[in-house]
């Protein structure tokens, strides 16, 4: 089976990629396993010294041609990580909407180009929930996004979920929640703080948290939300029916 990862060059789409080399199979349509011939990495940057056991396509997702190069006909699995992450797609309203939305779209309609259609992993965000909030939100709450990249996560939830009605696709959106501790430098997320209060201490560097002791934070680790992304991955097609949108456990921590 071959696998393609958009934005696989990332924080967690790098991490998967290597948990999938070191798993080495799949399971497919029928529930069986199926040994994963190929992992591509579709991204425009990636890491220095990426395994060689992975194929890397460097391009934008915005370029469709390049896209269906990547997926290239037969692909069985695409795990679609590549966005432009909350801050970023708040402060850039365009680049966020081109990449998050049309580059989305982009990409289910070349998976539609594949041999069979594709089991689809799509990576949402609790981004989509705001506004006034229950003290516990599950499955059934509803989305009311109070930015431009929570409101694109949603329209591509749907856009996933009614792919996978016609038969497109066979999708799953997981609404993930901060992941923490971030390596590396932070980033544009609005919820990089959640990594740089801890992780600029623990090297010396001061780290300015931007919210009180008392904000609350949903977080999962690196490692839990890789076995997710698999395990939902692998749940048949049958488990999921119409539901095709979860949110991803965590442990809710406040900052202090
Ligand atoms: N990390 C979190 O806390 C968190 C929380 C909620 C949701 N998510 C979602 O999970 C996914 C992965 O997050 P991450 O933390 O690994 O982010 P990341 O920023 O580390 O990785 C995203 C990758 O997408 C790539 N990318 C951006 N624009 C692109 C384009 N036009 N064409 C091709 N590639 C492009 C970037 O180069 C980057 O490598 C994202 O969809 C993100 O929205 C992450």
């Amino acid at each position: 089976m071959k696998v393609l990862i958009t934005g696989g060059g990332g924080f967690i789409g790098y991490r998967l990629a290597l948990a999938l080399l070191n798993k080495g199979t799949l399971s497919n349509a029928e529930g069986q396993q199926e040994p994963i011939s190929q992992i591509t990495l579709f991204d425009m940057a990636f890491p220095e010294n990426v395994d060689a056991r992975l194929k890397c396509v460097k391009g934008d997702l915005n370029d469709i041609a390049c896209v269906e190069t990547a997926l290239g006909g037969d692909t069985g699995a695409v795990f679609h990580l590549a966005s432009v992450v909350s801050g970023g797609a708040e402060a850039d309203f365009e680049l966020g909407y081109k990449v998050n939305l049309d580059g989305t779209r982009g990409l289910l309609d070349a998976s539609r180009k594949q041999a069979k259609p594709p089991r689809f992993v799509f990576t949402s965000s609790v981004a989509v929930f705001g506004g006034e909030l229950p003290e516990v939100l599950d499955d059934g709450t509803t989305p009311n996004p109070q930015g431009s990249y929570g409101a694109q996560k949603v329209i591509c939830e749907y856009l996933v979920t009614d792919y996978s009605r016609k038969g497109y696709i066979d999708g799953r959106s997981l609404r993930l929640p901060t992941i923490s501790v971030r390596p590396g430098k932070p980033n544009l997320a609005a919820s990089s703080f959640a990594s740089g209060i801890i992780r600029e201490p623990l090297n010396g560097v001061p780290s300015v948290c931007p919210v009180g002791r008392d904000a609350k934070i949903w977080l999962l680790s690196p490692g839990k939300v890789i076995e997710a992304l698999i395990h939902a991955y692998e749940l048949p097609s049958s488990t999921w029916g119409v539901t095709r949108v979860i949110n991803l456990p965590g442990n809710t921590a406040v900052v202090g």
